[in-house]
């Protein structure tokens, strides 16, 4: 809102009352004159008369420029689309707010087709339209679909075609991206089906309203005025999510609170579901494995204990009650303190599978996480999950998926891909990837994290050969497993733009798209995102997209360049931290991940050291144990590295590592140099928001790379290589820096 708007809107109170005196009225009629004029100009410019927010996300149906909203038309002359189930209302309603939008008007509802132009939209068992196409929709599955340019009864028109109503649902979507992204829609034969079964969102979220490692604000979920409150933008967050074809939501945070399992929770869940349902959305829940004990009066949580199994037995079906498609649980076990089968002699396979064997009656799966670390230290933390998980191989019921991060460690801005992936052949491992940038500057850096999801599903695991990738897995393509998923641990709030920033807001979107089909390209997803949510102008798109390409490299290159890993501040995560000993357990320090000595740096996980290489395939462990084979980008992941060795540049790895901190530092000034010149391509709001936040991100990334040099310099003793500026402080003075009540941590 600009200052002149301000003046208009604060005295609205003043409008409503009665003017007496002449005077009072002239200011009135000024008033209504500025009102009128600023709605005219708004009008004209295709503005917004609100402040843009970023709370339409990249759903945002603002009118399209004259010329090509007048090649559309007469592709949507009109709608005919069912109303008989929930789906197809929103579908229907969807489609409307759509095209009404971004064309200006809404084509008419009408039940035939009278005229050339008309959308056609639904199954061939809803419409006998559709049915009267008689299109081959056998390859599509249940929720994928077809969008193809028909004639029928004589008039060209668009038939959006699946065999189910959420599938249709998803072609609507698709539909409408096709206009928002001004693509060409008089000849279209395209067709679409997920790859990925499970598309879930996971919401740390805790029933307090706090949300961990959450950066946009409390929790969305207002528990307290649920079941009876359903607040519209739970509805506005269903129609993002099916926007993009994630169809499962984890409500609450794995490390779970029983109370979830009240009868009043239940249903404040079930009321969400409820919400959830039309868009294709499955709830889950999180679950702690005591719960039998800590709320349901028994000895033991022991899965073996039939009273156990029983009292599983019986929530489960109490849940089911309420909530007939829940999706299933999500257990964290035996990981950070949390309870699970280990505590009773039991594996993770023992304790899965009794909550399988209660979920499979309702349809249910069981999301098990492997994110486990013991509290008795091994060698390598980076080891442990395999080492535990993958002599259970074989062992899960048929409806346990498990739940693998996409790295060894913990989400950091680089690692390599978990060995798990194409270790356990007879289990369906889910990929889970972080959205809330937890390790990556939190909600004011702009890091896109497309190409850090596409690095890690493209690489290949090699366990058949070539072409065995990550993303094969994750499909079930490489072992023929049919069920199969992807979770993304969301970065949303009850912050208006959702995310904590209109940027990460492609984090959730770019997630769900390659939920949807893993093999998409992140730049691609990245064009659609820009033009969705800013404009179509190339002129913004094309730096804009290239900026969000560049920008997890950047990121990389100012925190953790060459493999260095966990460097952030103890337990918050928030800045640099090399020098950190202070935490309690060895592995969560920095200073256990980098092993910076006076001879090198790197943590050396070679045969000679941990030897975590030999978790991969032969051909990958193989290049991984030889220090002149590793990527230089997870050299010290895999080794220690002496100072002086020579890089492939030539140059040692001393000057390397400084000239990838300072590169880093020189990437985010670029990406904010390029900010600065897209002045006026968008609203001033999301734009001053984003060059704020630039300056932030800008101001960060020199502390990252000045703190880090000042550190490894202490100990490297080298000077620093010519060419390059010294740190701005001393390292004292960056080890003496302290943040209290840094957001996603110290409220829960
Ligand atoms: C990280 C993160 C925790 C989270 C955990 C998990 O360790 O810092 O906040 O609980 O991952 O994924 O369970």
């Amino acid at each position: 809102m600009n200052a002149f708007m301000h003046t208009l809107a604060t005295p609205r109170s003043g409008i409503n009352s009665v003017p007496r005196s002449s005077s009072a009225r002239m200011i009135l009629l000024l008033r209504v004159f500025a009102v009128v004029m600023l709605t005219a100009t708004a009008i004209l410019c295709g503005r917004p008369l609100h402040a843009e927010d970023g709370y339409e996300l990249w759903l945002r149906y603002h009118a399209l420029a004259t010329e090509q909203a007048n090649t559309y038309r007469p592709h949507a002359s009109q709608l005919i689309v069912g109303s008989a189930t929930p789906t197809q209302s929103v579908t229907g309603k969807e489609l409307q707010r759509g095209l009404g939008g971004l064309l200006g008007e809404a084509p008419p509802l009408s039940n035939a087709v009278t005229r050339d132009g008309a959308i056609i939209v639904g199954t061939p068992s809803s419409s006998p339209l559709i049915a009267q196409m008689r299109l081959d929709t056998n390859s599509l599955g249940s929720e994928g679909y077809a969008i193809r340019s028909v004639v029928i009864n004589g008039h060209t028109a668009t038939a959006i075609v699946g065999n189910s109503d959420i599938a249709a649902l998803y072609g609507a979507f698709h539909f409408l991206r096709l206009l928002q992204t001004e693509q060409p829609i008089d000849h279209l034969d395209l067709h679409d089906s997920p790859r990925v079964k499970l598309r879930v969102l996971v919401h740390w979220d805790n029933l307090n309203g706090s949300v961990e490692r959450g950066y946009a604000g409390a929790s969305m979920w207002d528990w307290f005025k649920l079941p009876d409150w359903l607040d519209p933008r739970y509805t506005d967050y269903a129609r993002a999510n099916a926007s993009l074809g994630i169809n499962g939501v984890v409500l609450n945070n794995p490390n779970a609170d029983n109370v979830m399992l009240s009868a009043a929770y239940i249903k404040k869940a079930a009321a969400l579901a409820g919400v959830f349902r039309p868009y294709g959305i499955h709830v889950y829940l999180s679950v702690r494995f005591s719960a039998p004990a800590e709320i349901g009066g028994l000895k033991t949580a022991d899965p073996f204990d039939p009273q156990v199994q029983q009292w599983w037995r019986a929530k489960v079906d109490e849940i089911y009650q309420a909530i007939p498609d829940l999706g299933g649980l999500l257990v964290k076990a035996n990981s950070e303190g949390q309870p699970g089968p280990q505590d009773y002699g039991r594996t993770h396979a023992d304790g899965a599978n009794m909550l399988a064997d209660v979920l499979a009656p309702h349809g249910g799966v069981v999301m098990w996480r492997t994110f486990v670390y013991s509290p008795t230290l091994s060698d390598d933390r980076a080891k442990q999950a395999y080492a535990e998980f993958k002599p259970l191989d074989g062992h899960f019921r048929a409806n346990v998926l498990l739940q693998v991060k996409n790295g060894p460690i913990d989400f950091q801005p680089r690692e390599p891909f978990h060995p798990l992936f194409g270790a356990m052949p007879k289990t369906p491992l889910m990929m889970e990837f972080q959205i809330t940038k937890e390790y990556l500057g939190f909600a004011t850096h702009l890091v896109y994290l497309g190409p850090l999801y596409q690095e890690v599903l493209s690489t290949d695991t090699m366990v058949h050969g070539r072409n065995s990738t990550v993303a094969k897995v994750v499909d079930g393509t490489l072992e023929g497993h049919t069920l199969t998923g992807m979770a993304g641990d969301a970065n949303i709030g009850a912050n208006r733009n959702w995310s904590g920033s209109v940027f990460n807001q492609a984090n959730w979107y770019v997630f769900g798209r390659l939920a949807w089909n893993p093999a998409q390209l992140s730049r691609t997803i990245a064009d659609d995102w820009v033009r969705m949510t800013f404009t179509n102008n190339n002129a913004f798109v094309k730096p804009v997209v290239d900026m969000m390409m560049a920008s997890r490299e950047a990121a990389v290159d100012y925190m953790t360049p060459l493999g260095l890993h966990h460097l952030m501040g103890p337990g918050h995560h928030y800045g640099p931290a090399p020098w950190d000993a202070s935490e309690s357990r060895p592995d969560w320090r920095p200073v256990y991940y980098h092993r910076a000595d006076s001879e090198g740096i790197g943590f050396d996980r070679s045969r000679s050291g941990s030897d975590a290489v030999d978790q991969y395939a032969a051909p990958i462990a193989a290049q991984f144990n030889d220090v002149e084979h590793t990527p230089e980008q997870l050299l010290l992941w895999f080794h220690h590295v002496p100072w002086d060795y020579r890089m492939r540049s030539g140059q040692t790895l001393w000057y390397e590592l400084v000239a990838h901190y300072t590169r880093g530092v020189d990437d985010v000034k670029q990406m904010h140099e390029t900010w600065n010149h897209l002045d006026g391509y968008i609203d001033p709001e999301r734009y001053q928001q984003t060059a704020s936040f630039l300056a932030i991100q800008e101001k960060e990334a020199q502390w990252w790379r000045d703190a880090c040099i000042a550190y490894f310099q202490s100990i490297s003793a080298r000077p620093l290589p010519p060419g390059f500026a010294p740190p701005q402080h001393s390292l004292k003075y960056y080890e003496s820096l302290s943040f209290p009540y840094v957001p996603g941590f110290s409220s829960w």
